[in-house]
């Protein structure tokens, strides 16, 4: 299928948005292992919680699984084709965890390494950088068993893992991301229960998150003794900039503690190796475990900062719901458009997170890790799929990056979410976050129009680097 056969927006406004870009700027897709590989018993590979949660009646959409997810694990090779039909210059996925160690630690299952570097040769093969992340919530069920992120020892059972996927592919693989949202880890997972584990303890969210960033604290200066000098070690946080719908004061104390919640408590530790002012009380809750040391090793320097945005997060004035309600925002604004998953469009939020994070922390360099939107695609049987939301949500999304970078923002890159249809997580496969389509029963693979506006975006960025 050629790219352009397909495209519908004009080349000449596809060269003026990607002018707004320098030329180093790095164009990518995103995926993540349980949500695409599928193949969950082969090679050796252990369970994982999110195998476990999924199992589990009640829990995900209609009883889906991750099993099959889009069968990449069979298709290495036809996907980094289709990455590179689209032009990307770079690939974000994740490894694993329980392919590598079936129990978490310990014995380390080859097989689940070749793998990954099979992946990583098609990748390079293709001139496509690898991006890899460490974490993207597959847990061991091991690990799980004796109390998961809530036990400190998994922290240090993490560094391990850590060194051992960097010492076989960080001579190929220049980026490494330790953990992708980690707030989602613990808080949906430890807090609420919508995620795997499945635990509905609030102060448990608080320990797992402290454990969870003991983790990324304890793997980062594993990872760089043995990668070579130059390699970029970073986090991918999920984050939200806040708004307020007005300015009382209860307003902008809600605002404050919103922020505290959803982006503070992860930036702050990192970046300022303590937590944010008064959190645990705002909460009321109880301080994590936090033993000498930790916070400094959580603050390790790192070479970037990944940024996962969909939405913002708007304070509509003191209310009596909890504050993770008020921030998942429950009634509708007035004039908003939302995504299938319920998200409110809002482009200038990504653009006034990004630049105001490189204000407020000593980030020097920024990589949107995720940004894209679910929409009910329907394929008709041809050679495309109409998304024309999408294609806009994109397009707005990426000119607000464009934005951010002229108010001085750092950022280096931009990962669509996602580069398949694939297994959304508590929605099973009801949500569709592909610039291809995947049609499952067949998993035949069928561009989007929105791959071929990014296709041609990419391909007017190239056209202009000298
Ligand atoms: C997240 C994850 C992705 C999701 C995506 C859409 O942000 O939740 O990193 O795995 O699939 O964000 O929800």
């Amino acid at each position: 299928m050629s790219i352009t056969s397909n495209t519908r927006v004009q080349t000449g406004l596809e060269t003026d948005l990607a002018r707004r870009f320098p030329a180093q700027f790095l164009w990518g897709a995103a995926t993540a292992s349980y949500q695409i590989e599928g193949a969950v018993r082969e090679d050796g590979r252990g369970p994982s919680i999110w195998d476990d949660f999924a199992a589990t009646p009640g829990k995900v959409f209609q009883g889906h699984t991750g099993e099959v997810a889009a069968d990449h694990y069979h298709r290495v090779e036809e996907d980094v084709a289709l990455m590179a039909q689209l032009g990307l210059g770079a690939y974000r996925f994740s490894i694993a965890w329980p392919r590598i160690l079936p129990e978490g630690r310990g014995t380390v299952n080859q097989a689940g390494l070749d793998f990954y570097d099979r992946l990583v040769d098609t990748l390079l093969a293709h001139g496509i950088q690898p991006f890899a992340t460490l974490y993207h919530w597959d847990l061991p069920s091991p690990l799980q068993q004796v109390g998961g992120w809530v036990n400190r020892a998994t922290a240090y059972a993490f560094a391990e893992y850590a060194e051992v996927v960097t010492r076989r592919l960080g001579d190929r693989v220049a980026n490494w991301i330790t953990l992708n949202e980690p707030w989602c880890s613990a808080y949906l997972g430890y807090g609420i229960g919508v995620h795997a584990p499945g635990l509905s303890d609030r102060q448990a969210a608080i320990d797992a998150a402290h454990h969870l960033l003991l983790a990324h604290g304890l793997a980062v200066p594993r990872m760089r003794a043995v990668l070579p000098s130059g390699a970029q070690v970073g986090i991918t946080l999920l984050l939200n900039q806040i708004y307020g719908a007005d300015e009382r004061a209860e307003t902008l104390r809600d605002m404050q503690l919103a922020y505290q919640f959803s982006n503070g408590w992860f930036l702050d530790p990192i970046y300022r190796a303590r937590y944010p002012e008064r959190f645990f009380e705002h909460l009321a809750l109880n301080p994590p475990p936090i033993q000498a040391g930790d916070l400094e090793m959580i603050a390790a320097p790192l070479d970037f900062l990944g940024v996962n945005n969909y939405s913002r997060i708007l304070i509509r004035g003191a209310q009596t719901q909890p504050l993770a309600d008020r921030c998942e925002g429950v009634s509708p604004i007035p004039n908003s458009c939302y995504t299938d998953m319920g998200w409110e469009i809002y482009p200038h939020g990504l653009r006034d997170l990004l630049v105001s994070v490189a204000r407020d922390y000593p980030v020097s360099k920024l990589y949107v890790t995720e940004n894209g939107a679910a929409f009910p695609d329907v394929w008709d049987g041809g050679e495309t799929v109409s998304d024309p939301r999408r294609l806009a949500y994109l397009h707005d999304y990426i000119t607000a990056c464009a934005e951010a970078i002229e108010q001085g923002a750092p950022l280096c890159g931009y990962f669509v979410w996602s580069l398949l249809d694939n297994f959304e997580w508590g929605e099973g496969y009801a949500k569709r976050f592909g610039i291809v389509y995947v049609d499952y029963p067949t998993q035949r693979r069928i561009i989007k129009e929105s791959g071929h506006w990014y296709a041609a975006l990419l391909h007017a960025f190239r056209n202009l680097q000298p």
